[in-house]
């Protein structure tokens, strides 16, 4: 499987050759003692990842794409699939990605199946050719989203938030309104994936209760749902969010300079979105 990580040459990104960027984090749970979890961010045209989905594809993964399939929604099922397999593939490089199936659950959730990884939980994210995901212990439940910052949306993101929550993130986030917005939605998008919801239920449930700015991104709490915490980052016109559970039951480890590098490829994916 090939989830090297590109990084952008002088010439401008290559834009038939994936870009991959992981970020290993390191969990401290005084329950179960530490555990590792890993971010990885993808980008690949629908082609190339076609050509190569033989090497990260399990075959109930690949009966999913049935020749009915809109463009779009098989770029999003390969790319969801290929970042998912990029993390996991970091996680347990003793596992052959191929030999690990992502299936949808009766919620639609990503059931991850196969000899090794019973214990590990996957969620995913993709906008365009992008996508997001992280693979974590069964331990520690997680939700990760991405989504493009529209101008566009400000009228729909405003009433899918309440005033408190938009004040909140106005007063931690120098940014316009649009990515402010979109970084709310993320957030809550993020948390109803990590409790298996998804946005089946009152937004208002997933509300944000507080925001601190600080290395790595926005940090917020949740006013319905104490145990969790999100952490939000933009780049470029991508947003991007990870809900996790929050001290003391778990304590991510700082890493300053890797979530900047991060940073920097979802600018880079950004970029490339664009293009596309
Ligand atoms: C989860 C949800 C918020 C994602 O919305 P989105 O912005 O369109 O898409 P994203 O790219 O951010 O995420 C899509 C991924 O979320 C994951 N997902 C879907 N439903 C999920 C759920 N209930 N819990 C956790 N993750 C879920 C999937 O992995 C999906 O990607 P895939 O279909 O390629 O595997 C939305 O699809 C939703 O609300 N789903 C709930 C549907 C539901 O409950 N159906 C019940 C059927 S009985």
């Amino acid at each position: 499987m090939t989830c090297e990580e590109s990084a952008e040459s002088a010439a401008g990104p290559e834009a038939a050759s994936p870009l991959v960027r992981r970020l290993r984090l390191a969990l401290d749970a005084p329950r179960t003692g530490s555990m590792q979890a890993v971010l990885a961010l993808a980008s690949a045209p629908l082609d190339w990842l076609d050509a190569h989905r033989g090497g990260f594809l399990h075959g109930d993964e690949e009966a999913l794409l049935t020749d009915r399939l809109h463009a779009r929604r098989r770029h999003g099922l390969l790319i969801g699939r290929y970042a998912a397999k990029c993390a996991l593939a970091a996680l347990r490089p003793d596992l052959d990605p191929r030999a690990l199936a992502i299936r949808p659950g009766v919620l639609e959730q990503p059931v991850l199946s196969g000899a090794g990884g019973e214990n590990l939980g996957i969620s995913l994210s993709h906008a365009g050719p992008v996508a997001v995901a992280v693979a974590y212990p069964e331990a520690c439940p997680m939700g990760i989203d991405l989504e493009r910052i529209r101008p566009a949306n400000v009228a729909l993101l405003t009433r899918q938030t309440n005033a408190a929550e938009r004040r909140l993130v106005a007063a931690r986030l120098d940014a316009p309104e649009a990515e402010r917005l979109t970084r709310l939605w993320c957030l809550k998008e993020a948390l109803s994936k990590a409790l298996r919801c998804g946005l089946t239920v009152p937004l208002e449930l997933l509300a944000v209760g507080s925001a601190e700015a600080g290395p790595p991104g926005l940090g917020v709490t949740f006013a319905n749902f104490a145990q969790y915490r999100g952490l939000s980052l933009a780049a470029g016109d991508l947003a991007a969010a990870l809900v996790l559970p929050r001290p003391p039951a778990v304590t991510l480890a700082p890493d300053a300079a890797a979530w900047e590098d991060f940073r920097r490829a979802l600018t880079e994916a950004a970029a490339r979105g664009a293009d596309a």
